[in-house]
């Protein structure tokens, strides 16, 4: 059984217990991170650390904790759980109170849980088969820059990719893709430019989207951070997701419309590869 954490202590995970009144189960008045762990050590803990501070600062939350302190117990749980390949997920939310709509009064302590999963991200099938992604309306609310626990939206979304066949869906908002329920949307034009969203609310910054955009800048790539299409999606020459858990999946379809040769593209298991050496080379 795995051990998780819990405000302040260690503990087996069905002895774990949160209040039916805390305001992440009440309002997903909470925000969360997932780093991935290769040879059980993290990738790029410092940019979670860097987004994790963030979304507090614009929810108002606070954390008791430091960075020495969350990167120590990162590694506990690693350690305590054997976990080799897989994630760490942490979640703060504002604590519990009996319901009410307003914040409870300032110093109340947050909940805190971290625990870890382990999954195949290295040799994972995604990446060699691809996935079959289909558009879907952009429903959610107006601050998706934010971690927030609020998925019930990306839970809807995944479960009518799943009903159509599907892996997955790109969201689209007045007529531009923003990104996946879960990952950041990428294409590759006929003429080699790697495009992806540029950053506003409308988008979650993902840790895996800035590495990747690094690496193209690195290897003399072509980037542009711009709004595009499902259309321009379905007809260019590649097209990927980034995100902690997958790294980089190629997409070879978008609504049955294959991209490119329907397979995965060239460049992106070229950006893959370079993805998991940047990753590997990082881990700490
Ligand atoms: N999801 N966009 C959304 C909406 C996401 O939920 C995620 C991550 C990303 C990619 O961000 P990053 O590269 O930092 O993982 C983009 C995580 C993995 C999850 O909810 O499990």
């Amino acid at each position: 059984m795995r051990s998780l954490y819990l405000n302040g202590a260690f503990v087996p995970e069905d002895e774990a217990k949160i209040s039916v009144f805390d305001r992440g189960f009440m309002f997903a008045d909470a925000i969360y991170e997932v780093t991935a762990v290769l040879h059980g050590k993290l990738v790029d803990f410092d940019l979670h650390l860097a987004r994790l501070a963030r979304s507090l600062a614009e929810m108002a939350l606070v954390l008791p904790l430091d960075n020495a302190q969350l990167l120590a117990i990162h590694r506990e749980l690693i350690e305590r759980n054997a976990l080799h390949e897989g994630l760490v997920y942490l979640q703060v939310s504002r604590g519990t109170e009996d319901r009410n709509f307003l914040y409870p009064p300032a110093g109340s302590p947050p909940t805190v849980v971290l625990y870890t999963q382990a999954k195949v991200v290295l040799e994972s099938p995604l990446a060699k088969r691809g996935m079959n992604i289909i558009g879907l309306p952009d429903l959610r609310w107006g601050r998706s820059d934010i971690k927030t626990t609020q998925l019930l939206y990306a839970c809807m979304a995944k479960e009518q990719a799943k009903a159509q066949g599907a892996d997955d869906a790109w969201l689209v908002k007045d007529g531009f893709v923003t990104e996946g329920t879960s990952n950041n949307a990428f294409i590759i034009t006929h003429d080699g430019g790697v495009v992806t969203r540029e950053l506003s609310n409308a988008l979650l910054p993902g840790i895996t989207r800035g590495a990747l955009i690094a690496l193209v800048k690195e290897h003399d790539l072509r980037l542009e951070e711009r709004a595009y299409t499902l259309e321009e999606a379905q007809n260019a020459a590649e097209a990927f997701i980034t995100s902690s858990t997958s790294f980089v999946y190629p997409v070879v379809t978008i609504d049955g419309h294959a991209v490119g040769d329907g397979k995965p593209g060239v460049l992106t298991q070229r950006l893959r590869q370079l993805y998991i050496d940047h990753a590997l080379a990082v881990i700490a």
